[in-house]
């Protein structure tokens, strides 16, 4: 693929060999060492980031690949007024690739326009975060041993999470079933919807979980995007709506499995952690496979 925007960018069969190549990676990563020792990889922070940016640069270091960039852009020429346009023109005379995360939805897709190298979103603002949504899923076949027929349900905040939005557009290959559960305020946004509608997605949207966890088999939380809220009373409103505890827990079936993109606040107590359903750091660790398989699988 030239640039990786959306989990959009990928078909079926191109996101179920990219998932198939990660697994191969992660029996025998040693076997990749050499891959790309001829190239260079940007990786362009202006929002922060732990498990993206050093799982990226740990994926390129373990391919053979040589790293630049920033991870506080207020440490780049950004600060100083520079566009990100004229940022992405020099630093694409630079690298072989690049990877950027930015507060803006739209901006990788802005990068991509002008940059003479393929752009890898690594979170939009408020859009979509597509190798986040390649790992979950690679993370979700190797748990559930199948991708079909799921029934998921996505918690917390579904319109700012752009993590949902990619993974929820990414599982719509594999019929799924889907709950959307948040507080009103925080619902999936429209265009998500109407993409699920086109592709005939069964999804229904809830205040609570009460009623449907017993059926769940994956159950996604997500962080209440404090950054993404003007108004610091009304996230206090809705930032505790929904914990995942030891209570809670047990209102869901044994073979669930509790999945969350990190980083957490308040949304799932550590005592969760020790439960065998609790899958977030191994799904964590996933990044780095899927994002050794997903920068050798880029076009140069
Ligand atoms: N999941 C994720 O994007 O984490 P970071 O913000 O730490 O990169």
């Amino acid at each position: 693929m030239k640039h990786l925007l959306s989990i959009t960018d990928l078909d079926k069969k191109e996101l179920t060999s990219l998932i198939d190549f990660a697994t191969q990676i992660k029996a025998n990563p040693a076997l990749y060492q050499d891959k790309l020792s001829d190239k260079i990889i940007a990786t362009l922070f202006f929002e922060p980031s732990t498990r993206t940016r050093l799982s990226f640069e740990s994926a390129a270091l373990r391919v053979g690949a040589k790293l630049i960039g920033f991870a506080d852009a207020s440490t780049s020429s950004t600060q100083k007024g520079e566009t990100l346009e004229d940022t992405i023109k020099i630093v694409s005379g630079l690298a072989d690739l690049i990877v950027m995360r930015h507060p803006a939805s739209g901006a990788a897709k802005r990068a991509a326009a002008v940059s003479k190298v393929p752009v890898i979103n690594a979170g939009d603002g408020s859009g979509e975060h597509p190798n986040q949504a390649m790992l979950d899923i690679f993370t979700i076949k190797e748990n559930k041993k199948t991708l079909e027929n799921l029934n998921i349900a996505f918690v917390g905040d579904l319109k700012n999470g752009r993590t949902v939005h990619s993974l929820s557009l990414g599982m719509a290959h594999f019929n799924p079933n889907y709950y959307f559960i948040s507080p009103p305020s925080l619902a999936v946004p429209a265009e998500i919807k109407q993409a699920l509608n086109l592709n005939k997605i069964k999804f229904s949207e809830l205040t609570d979980w009460q009623k449907i966890a017993p059926q769940i088999d994956v159950l996604y939380m997500t962080r209440v995007q404090k950054e993404r809220f003007n108004d610091v009373a009304e996230y206090e409103s809705v930032k505790d709506a929904y914990i995942l505890n030891a209570n809670s827990a047990r209102l869901f079936k044994s073979t669930c499995i509790f999945m969350h993109p990190l980083p957490r606040v308040t949304e799932i107590s550590a005592e969760v952690d020790a439960d065998p359903r609790a899958i977030y750091f191994d799904q964590a660790r996933n990044g780095l496979w899927l994002r050794m398989a997903l920068l050798i699988s880029m076009k140069y």
